[in-house]
């Protein structure tokens, strides 16, 4: 049996008949860290939309375990094993925490997992959605989304415009998530610095290609590469 958790293979995909990704290809293993790095506008998300099955997609085939998902529905590959937080975080705001959490429940899972990663959401249980800081929404969207307990879970700049504190609560959360072995990360992320300190390998996508994929260890021993495709060093970027 192959290691492999997600496959992608010549992927062109895109809006309608507007193409934003272009003949992608790449492999996640079961367990790794992928981290996918690029400017503004670049087809990040277009890509994590792609794999759930959210945009058109014009060719190339999508693989989770080795079975094709590219022509199931959003809800079959959510059921299937894929986990996404999206950029919008897309909480409920007139339900309660503990309402938006149970609305992500499956099989075996108990909001007590979703409090002990974030005891905050549990101080707050009650209280409703739309009430929460940008910081426990985050939580929020990310603890819902692990109690539907994906193999692989996509985060899609899971840190943005939030204060420092919060990012670094948030990085030890996936520290803590991944470090088991058995959970696929696959985090998008504009802190380029900090995505390549979590990430076992990372991908720079530019203008809905993949220009660079490597090691994390291969980026930091080459700034250029960050600087030719992303424009910013590792420095800077955090
Ligand atoms: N729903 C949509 N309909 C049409 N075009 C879209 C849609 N969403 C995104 N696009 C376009 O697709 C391209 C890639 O956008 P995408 O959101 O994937 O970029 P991104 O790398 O995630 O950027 P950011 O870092 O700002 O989140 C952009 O040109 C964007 O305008
Ligand atoms: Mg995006």
């Amino acid at each position: 049996m192959s290691d492999l958790a997600l496959k992608i293979e010549n992927v062109s995909a895109g809006y309608g008949e507007t193409v934003v990704l272009n003949n992608i290809s790449l492999e996640v293993h079961k367990g790794e860290r992928l981290a996918i790095i690029g400017r503004n506008g670049v087809g990040k998300t277009t890509l994590l939309a792609t794999i759930m099955g959210l945009t058109n997609l014009h060719s190339g085939s999508i693989a989770l375990n080795g079975k094709p998902i590219m022509h199931l529905p959003t809800h079959v590959r959510a059921r299937s094993g894929l986990g996404l937080v999206p950029q919008t975080r897309d909480i409920f705001p007139s339900l309660s925490v503990e309402e938006n959490l149970i609305s992500g429940m499956r099989g075996d899972a108990s909001l007590d997992e979703a409090y002990e990663l974030f005891p905050r959401l549990k101080e707050r249980r009650s209280n409703g959605g739309g009430t929460l800081s940008g910081g426990e929404q985050q939580m929020l969207a990310i603890a819902r989304t692990l109690l539907g307990k994906p193999e692989v879970l996509l985060l899609d700049e899971p840190l943005e415009g939030l204060a420092p504190v919060i990012c670094d609560m948030l990085l030890d959360v996936f520290e803590q998530i991944a470090k088991s072995g058995s959970q696929t990360v696959v985090l998008v992320e504009q802190h380029t610095g900090l995505a390549v300190n979590f990430a076992d390998r990372v991908i720079i996508i530019d203008g809905g290609e993949i220009v660079h994929a490597g090691t994390s260890q291969e980026l930091v021993e080459n700034p250029g590469l960050l600087e030719r495709h992303v424009g910013v060093g590792l420095m800077e970027a955090n």
